[in-house]
């Protein structure tokens, strides 16, 4: 499948199975998202992968993300370097990279920006100087739908001046 396969296959998922990720999948997006372009090579950002299920139902709860998000299958926290626009910048180029592989991989993804910063710092033990910026949840679809529709090519880009 060609970049702009996957692409045009990607569409935010807010039905999962439940089913965990497999190892070989996990791993492999972990792989993806290491090889991600960061500001100066710095790689000052890091993910913490909440694959246990137990765990994936409390911090929902406790953190109030929304309620399917019980069912994916594992959830990705971008965290970066608190207050550096350029680590929350590369956290967004590792996941994005990571989001393609796993629809590549035929799994459902959704982005995750509603929840309580607080809590998950304190969940994840995120140590200071370090905040989360947002999260991916990844799984096998349960739901059936398709891509969103969005603006054309000509709407979007402009040539040599807005
Ligand atoms: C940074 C970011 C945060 C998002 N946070 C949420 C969220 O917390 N809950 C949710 O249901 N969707 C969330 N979304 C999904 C968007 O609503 C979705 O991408 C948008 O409606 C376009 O649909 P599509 O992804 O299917 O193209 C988020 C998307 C982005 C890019």
């Amino acid at each position: 499948m060609s970049i702009l396969d996957i692409c045009r296959k990607r569409w935010s998922v807010r039905k999962f199975t439940g089913e965990p990720l497999s190892a070989a999948d996990l791993e492999y997006l972990k792989e993806v998202g290491r090889w991600a372009a960061t500001s100066r090579n710095r790689q000052a950002r890091r993910f913490v992968v909440v694959h246990d299920r137990d765990n994936i139902r409390s911090l929902v709860e406790e953190a109030k993300m929304q309620d399917f998000v019980e069912s994916a299958g594992a959830l990705i926290f971008g965290v970066a370097e608190d207050g550096s626009s350029g680590s929350k910048v590369d956290v967004v180029i590792s996941l994005t990279q990571m989001e393609m592989a796993a629809v590549e991989q035929g799994l459902g993804t959704i982005w995750l920006g509603i929840w309580d910063r607080d809590v998950v710092r304190r969940r994840l033990e995120i140590p200071g100087g370090m905040a989360p910026v947002v999260a991916l949840a990844i799984g096998q679809s349960a739901e059936v739908g398709s891509p969103r529709k969005k603006l054309p090519v000509e709407d979007l880009f402009r040539s040599e001046t807005f």
